[in-house]
């Protein structure tokens, strides 16, 4: 890419026309975040790719977002700007293991969390994100055994939350599980009006001191509305451009970190969201590549689990 590409000109321009739109996740950087036609959360992203009529879907997140969006939109190109931005939740979870683990259950149904790959969405009932984790949940009548894969933090949090004992995958978010409860207790001294706010993805000790759990989007509703000036956010450090943009006249700092016994600045950061560059943004429009591709019948079978989702919360 020449150097003196307007980047942020070329895009819009590329955009319009080959009738394109950029979804983004919270995650993104911020520039990424301010080129976006919709930011938003898994479950959002995933309404706008099943709704959106572009020509292409540029998707500004993982893998395994936007594979959903080819899931439910596959006569639409979707492309990714980065093939590499994976997940730890989904790599903890590989589908022959887990339809091992899920022989072993016979009687149970698979709720399985979004962020997994399509592979393993093809072994599931219906799938939830943290949005609706709860609401799916609970769907079900309680004595209905349940398998819940692939994050243990969130299942376990649902279980605390519906008096359920779902059989867990022990899978979790690399990020999410940095965050600790003994540095934010410490932090919380320093700022004793700050509100906790995290997100379900963190471990138990962590959802103990928080105020306030929820899905990305929720965090930021929450943020915007509650009337606390002062928040200390365990999740992604991405979410706090759009709390900052949101509400400016509040102060936010991301929870802190620590990986083997030391603090670890970078881990909340996610290295799979944050491979997506401007630049590589530009270049995954202007050459229609990498693009998401999968087998028409994993589509078909993925793709019911996911409606079963949409439906149950529409
Ligand atoms: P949300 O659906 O809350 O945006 O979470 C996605 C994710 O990857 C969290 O790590
Ligand atoms: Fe996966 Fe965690 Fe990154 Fe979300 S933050 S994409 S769950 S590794």
């Amino acid at each position: 890419v020449k150097e003196d590409i307007d980047l942020v000109a070329e895009i819009a321009r590329l955009k319009k026309e080959k009738n394109a739109v950029i979804l983004a996740h919270y995650y993104q950087i911020a520039e990424i975040q301010d080129i976006a036609d919709y930011i938003g959360d898994s479950l959002g992203l995933s309404q706008q790719a099943a709704k959106t009529d572009a020509d292409m879907i540029v998707f500004a997140g993982v893998r395994f977002m936007a594979e959903t969006a080819k899931i439910l939109s596959p006569q639409k190109k979707v492309v990714l700007p980065d093939m590499n931005a994976g997940c730890s939740l989904e790599e903890s979870a590989p589908a022959d293991e887990f339809a091992a683990f899920k022989a072993q259950h016979p009687d149970h149904i698979v709720i399985s969390y979004v962020n997994c790959s399509a592979a393993l969405k093809t072994l599931t009932d219906v799938v939830c994100t943290s949005s609706n984790a709860v609401k799916i949940v609970e769907s079900f009548p309680k004595e209905q055994k349940i398998i819940f894969a692939p994050d243990k933090n969130l299942g376990g949090y649902i279980n605390r939350v519906t008096g359920r004992n779902m059989v867990l995958w022990d899978g979790a978010c690399m990020v999410h599980e940095t965050f600790s409860g003994k540095m934010i207790q410490d932090l919380k001294v320093k700022h004793p009006d700050a509100k906790v706010v995290a997100h379900p993805e963190s471990e138990q000790p962590v959802l103990k001191l928080a105020d306030y759990i929820g899905s990305t989007t929720g965090l930021l509703k929450h943020v915007i509305n509650s009337p606390d000036k002062e928040f200390i956010v365990a999740t992604e450090s991405g979410i706090l451009h759009q709390m900052r943009k949101a509400a400016p006249d509040k102060k936010f700092i991301v929870a802190p970190t620590s990986r083997n016994g030391h603090a670890c600045k970078a881990c909340s950061d996610c290295p799979h969201m944050k491979l997506n560059t401007m630049e590589k943004l530009y270049l995954c429009l202007r050459d229609e590549t990498p693009e998401i591709t999968l087998p028409m019948d994993v589509i078909e079978a993925a793709r019911k689990p996911i409606e079963r989702m949409l439906e149950l919360s529409a």
